[in-house]
């Protein structure tokens, strides 16, 4: 029977599969993680546990990781490669949920929701906030993958231009969704009224939104980032907000999470926050759960379909 360490939060649903004998622990600190995984043939995680070398080296018994989600950002690759270790995600889980929250953000931002909910529990009736309209205004989607494509999908239905950036899909795909590719991120940026983030978090990605990026859209542009933090770079933000370039930011994500109330684009009133809420619906768990498991089951019966 195979053992299965779960350390994060996740709907798994009632195991019935009698190979498999699950642990769901998802508060366990991670001294008590790297004390127990030489148990494990497997470990079950979503963003919260970092799957680095000394985890894996910990897990001397360990044949497969299953990360519930898109991301692995917080599983080091080249380290379970060396150990042999394969690494499975279940990307299609949680597409449209993550669409749907950066719409949300989007939204809540150009509305300026959470500064009235905030004024109305003060008592105050307050008429005078102006938000934006998206009718024809120009949305630029960084990275046009599954969840940029769903967000694309989305702004059609506010009658929006959508503008994307990514140099990695085919010229076709963005046909498809009716998306104007440019091959310039910066001629992107010119055009874009909102703008939205859906890459991964690599070396090329971190950062690629800085100072410079965020002053060449127009002023008064919202800014949308329910991906991974720090490809928006967080001092950059937070300067070009104060400086008073753009009408807000939405944002799901941080570089360092939880980011802490100190925080100081925590306590801007121009940023809307979740917690990386992201993939964070009845459905997209309930997806996730299964999907996960069903993928971590079969790698470890031998079949790599899966394997990253
Ligand atoms: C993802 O990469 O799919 C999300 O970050 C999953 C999560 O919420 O942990």
């Amino acid at each position: 029977m195979w053992q299965v360490l779960v350390t994060d939060e996740m709907r798994l649903g009632e195991i019935k599969n009698p190979e498999v004998r699950l642990d769901y622990r998802p508060n366990m600190p991670r001294e008590e993680i790297l004390r127990v995984i030489g148990k494990y043939d497997a470990i079950i995680t979503r963003s919260r546990t970092q799957v680095d070398s000394e985890l894996l080296e910990a897990g001397t018994r360990l044949k497969v990781v299953g990360r519930g989600g898109v991301g692995v950002d917080n599983v080091d690759l080249e380290a379970a490669s060396r150990r042999g270790v394969l690494v499975v995600n279940v990307p299609e889980a949680n597409t449209r949920s993550a669409a749907e929250l950066a719409w949300a953000l989007l939204l809540a931002v150009a509305r300026g929701l959470v500064e009235s909910d905030q004024k109305i529990r003060e008592g105050k009736w307050d008429r005078k906030y102006l938000g934006l309209e998206l009718d024809r205004k120009t949305l630029g989607i960084v990275g046009l993958g599954r969840i940029g494509g769903q967000v694309a999908r989305f702004a059609k239905a506010f009658d929006m231009r959508v503008l994307a950036y990514d140099p990695y899909i085919p010229r076709t795909r963005a046909e498809t969704l009716g998306v104007e590719l440019l091959d310039d991120l910066a001629d992107m940026l010119r055009q874009s009224n909102f703008l939205t983030v859906h890459t991964p978090l690599t070396e090329e990605t971190r950062g690629m939104i800085g100072r410079r990026e965020l002053y060449l859209l127009p002023k008064g542009a919202v800014v949308v980032n329910a991906a991974r933090g720090g490809i928006i770079d967080e001092k950059a933000l937070l300067e070009v907000l104060e400086e008073g370039h753009l009408f807000g930011a939405g944002l799901d994500v941080f570089a360092e999470e939880p980011p802490g109330a100190e925080h100081p684009l925590v306590q801007h009133r121009k940023v809307t926050h979740t917690a990386h809420l992201g993939a964070n619906t009845v459905e997209a768990q309930d997806r996730v759960g299964e999907a996960v498991l069903e993928r971590v089951i079969e790698t470890l019966r031998g079949n790599l379909a899966h394997a990253l």
